[in-house]
């Protein structure tokens, strides 16, 4: 068996290595905020895990993978001090436990779009899956054109000391809604274009999500067809 040890860290360096933080959390915090990501990391594996799970279910039962892929990823500690910051939240493990939910996060592919709704339905109804918040922006786009299903989930983790529930988020979408988000996502936050291509490049792109949209609510209607 592989086990995977996080590295020892070390606190002084990683205190001296935030830059552009102004209140930098004293060393004895940090040690706690540490703690706090390898409690949420252990969230993440618990989240994965029943998706995965539920995917090879599929696999076996109905001979169909609703899930493309999934992505995840822990949000860093500069990334984590400075949203704090922007937020006006204080820069402790407590304030940050009870405020900022993204600190985990789970990106979940999907092929078609219903498989958005299933997904969620599946991993929801779980009894120690908890829903803590959810933004449908798949039946509400964002003004820009983004579309996906966001969720914050709540799960047990069961520690040393008893369970701790961590929350995680989870971004659900189809393999259209992804590509769509990434281009558009270069566009926002690649500095050197210029603003009129970005207002150009940018109406294009809303225009192309409500055009993905149609094309995957056929190609799903004939996918239907084919079972
Ligand atoms: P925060 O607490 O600031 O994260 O706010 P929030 O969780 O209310 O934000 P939101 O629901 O808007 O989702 C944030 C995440 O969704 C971002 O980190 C992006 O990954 C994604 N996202 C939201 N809006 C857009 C958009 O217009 N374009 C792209 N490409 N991604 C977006
Ligand atoms: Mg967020």
């Amino acid at each position: 068996m592989i086990l995977e040890r996080p590295n020892v860290i070390n606190l002084k360096k990683l205190q001296s290595q935030l830059g552009g933080i102004e209140n930098r959390p004293a060393i004895q915090e940090l040690a706690k905020i540490i703690k706090l990501f390898q409690l949420y990391q252990s969230g993440q594996k618990e989240i994965s895990t029943k998706l995965e799970n539920l995917d090879s279910e599929f696999q076996i039962n109905y001979d169909y993978n609703p899930i493309h892929h999934m992505e995840s990823r822990m949000k860093d500690m500069q990334s984590l001090l400075k949203k704090a910051e922007r937020k006006g939240y204080d820069l402790t493990a407590d304030s940050i436990q009870k405020n900022i939910y993204d600190i985990a996060g789970i990106r979940v592919i999907t092929n078609y779009l219903d498989d958005i709704y299933n997904v969620e339905k599946l991993l929801t109804n779980q009894s120690d899956v908890t829903l803590l918040k959810r933004k449908d922006y798949v039946k509400n786009p964002k003004t820009s054109g983004y579309r996906s299903l966001h969720l914050v989930v709540q799960v047990p983790v069961f520690q040393s000391k008893g369970p701790v529930d961590v929350p995680v988020e989870i971004q659900i979408r189809t393999v259209g809604m992804d590509m769509w988000a990434s281009l558009e996502h270069k566009l926002r936050y690649k500095t050197n274009v210029d603003s009129n291509l970005v207002d150009k490049y940018g109406n294009q792109l809303k225009d192309y999500s409500d055009e993905l949209e149609r094309i995957e609510r056929g190609m799903q209607d004939i996918h239907k067809k084919l079972i």
